[in-house]
C-alpha cells in the first residue's frame, strides 16, 4: 500500500488530506472544502512540507472554484484565483513553493483571461486540468531527485559498497505528492540495494522525524534508526555516516538554504566530521529573487509546541520560549543541491545561479 497524503478527485471536486497532526497513532483523512479550510490545514500543519503545502493550497482553490461555479465572467474568475492564491501564501511564510505556485497560476490565468481563444468555461477547465499535472509532475520530479541524489552519493564510495545516511525532519510521501525529496534519495538508494542504514532525527519540537519519517521508513521496510536531535555529533563520530541528505523550504540564489530548525547545526557537525552534506529540492523550492539567506523570513510558531506533549505540559511553568520553525544553512556548508534536473555545488560560496547554469545536465 502506498502512503498517500493528498487524495484529489477532479470528477467530484473532492480534496482530502491525511491529518499529519494525528500520525502515527491515527490515520484519518479530513476533507478540505475550500480555500479557508486549505489555509487552516496548512497553518495548523495538518499538511506540511514545502511541496505538499503548495499542492494542497492550489487544490483548495480548485475545490472552491468547482463548488462555486457561478462566476460572472473571466475577470471575476481571474480575481478569485489570484486573491485566493495570495491569501494561501500567508498561511506559512518560509517555504517558497506556495508563492511560486501562486505566481505561476496568476500569470497563467491572466493570460487565459485576456486571450480571445478561451471562454470562461475553458479557462476554468484549463486551471482545473493543471492540478493533475502538478500532482503527477511533483512525483516525477521527486523520482528524478532520487536518481540524481543516489548517483551523486554512490559516486564517492567504493563500487558495490552500501551507504549510511542521516536525514532530518520529514521530506517523504507525506511532505510531497509522493516518493519525497531527501527521502526520495534514500528510497532510491534502498531500491538499488545500496542503502545499509538510514538514521532519522526526531526533529523537535514538532517531531516530524519521530512521527512521520519513522512511520514512512517502517512502512517501506527500510532499515532505519531514530535518534534524538542532540545525538548527531555522537552518531557522526561513531557510525561512519556516508552523507547527510535534507530537504529545503527555500533555496536563495547563492545556495543558502532554509530548512527545518536544526538543519544548520547538522551541517556544521557534518563539516567538522568531513561528512558530505546534501540538500534535495525541486526547482520550485529555489528562489532566485532572494540573493541570499538573510532575506528569508523565518516562521516562529507557538511556544505550546515546545512546552507541551500530547496536551501535557513538560516544561516548567513560567519559562519563556523561542520557537523558530526553520534555520538557514549557508551555502558554504552545502556539498551539493540535488535538484530534479542536476546536482549543483554551491559549497565554495560563489553565485548559485552561475553554478546552476554551469552544471552538466544529466
Ligand atoms: O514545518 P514543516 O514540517 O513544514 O517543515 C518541513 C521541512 O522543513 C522539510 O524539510 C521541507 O519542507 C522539505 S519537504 C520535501
Amino acid at each position: 500500500m502506498t502512503l498517500q497524503a493528498i487524495k484529489w478527485s477532479k470528477a467530484d471536486g473532492k480534496l482530502e488530506i491525511l491529518d499529519q497532526t494525528l500520525l502515527p497513532a491515527t490515520t484519518s483523512y479530513v476533507q478540505v472544502k475550500g480555500v479557508k479550510d486549505g489555509w487552516n490545514a496548512i497553518n495548523k500543519m495538518q499538511v506540511r512540507g514545502a511541496p505538499a503545502i503548495a499542492i494542497v493550497g492550489c487544490l483548495s482553490v480548485a475545490v472552491e472554484i468547482l463548488q462555486h461555479p457561478n462566476y460572472d465572467d473571466k475577470n471575476a474568475l481571474f480575481r478569485a484565483i489570484k486573491d485566493n492564491m495570495n491569501y494561501l501564501v500567508t498561511a506559512r511564510p518560509t517555504a517558497v513553493n506556495m508563492k511560486e505556485a501562486a505566481d505561476f497560476f496568476t500569470e497563467m490565468t491572466d493570460y487565459l483571461c485576456h486571450s480571445d481563444d478561451f471562454t470562461l468555461s475553458q479557462m476554468k477547465d484549463e486551471f482545473i486540468d493543471r492540478m493533475d499535472k502538478m500532482l503527477r509532475g511533483d512525483v516525477k520530479d521527486n523520482k528524478a531527485i532520487g536518481r540524481f541524489g543516489a548517483d551523486e552519493i554512490l559516486r564517492n564510495v567504493p563500487e558495490g559498497s552500501s551507504v549510511r545516511v542521516l536525514t532530518h525532519c520529514n521530506t517523504g510521501s507525506l511532505a510531497t505528492a509522493g516518493y519525497g525529496t531527501a527521502l526520495g534519495v534514500i528510497r532510491s538508494l534502498h531500491e538499488r540495494g545500496r542503502l545499509e542504514h538510514v538514521y532519522c532525527t526526531e526533529t523537535r519540537p514538532y517531531n516530524q522525524g519521530a512521527r512521520l519519517t519513522a512511520y514512512e521508513l517502517v512502512h517501506d521496510k527500510i532499515p532505519a534508526t531514530l535518534i534524538c536531535d542532540d545525538m548527531v555529533a555522537a552518531l557522526m563520530k561513531t557510525k561512519e555516516i556516508t552523507a547527510v541528505v535534507v530537504g529545503a523550504d527555500r533555496v536563495a540564489a547563492n545556495g543558502d538554504t532554509a530548512n527545518k530548525i536544526g538543519t544548520y547545526q547538522i551541517a556544521i557537525l557534518a563539516k567538522y566530521h568531513n561528512v558530505p552534506f546534501y540538500v534535495a529540492a525541486p526547482l520550485t523550492s529555489i528562489d532566485l529573487k532572494m540573493s541570499n539567506g538573510d532575506q528569508i523570513v523565518i516562521e516562529e510558531r507557538s511556544e505550546r509546541e515546545m512546552t507541551h506533549m500530547n496536551d501535557k505540559r513538560i516544561a516548567a511553568e513560567g519559562i519563556t520560549c523561542w520557537n523558530p520553525a526553520f534555520d538557514v544553512t549557508p551555502a558554504s556548508l552545502i556539498t551539493g543541491i540535488i535538484m530534479n534536473i542536476c546536482v549543483s555545488k554551491p559549497s565554495d560560496g560563489s553565485d548559485f545561479i552561475l553554478k546552476y547554469t554551469d552544471v552538466i545536465i544529466r
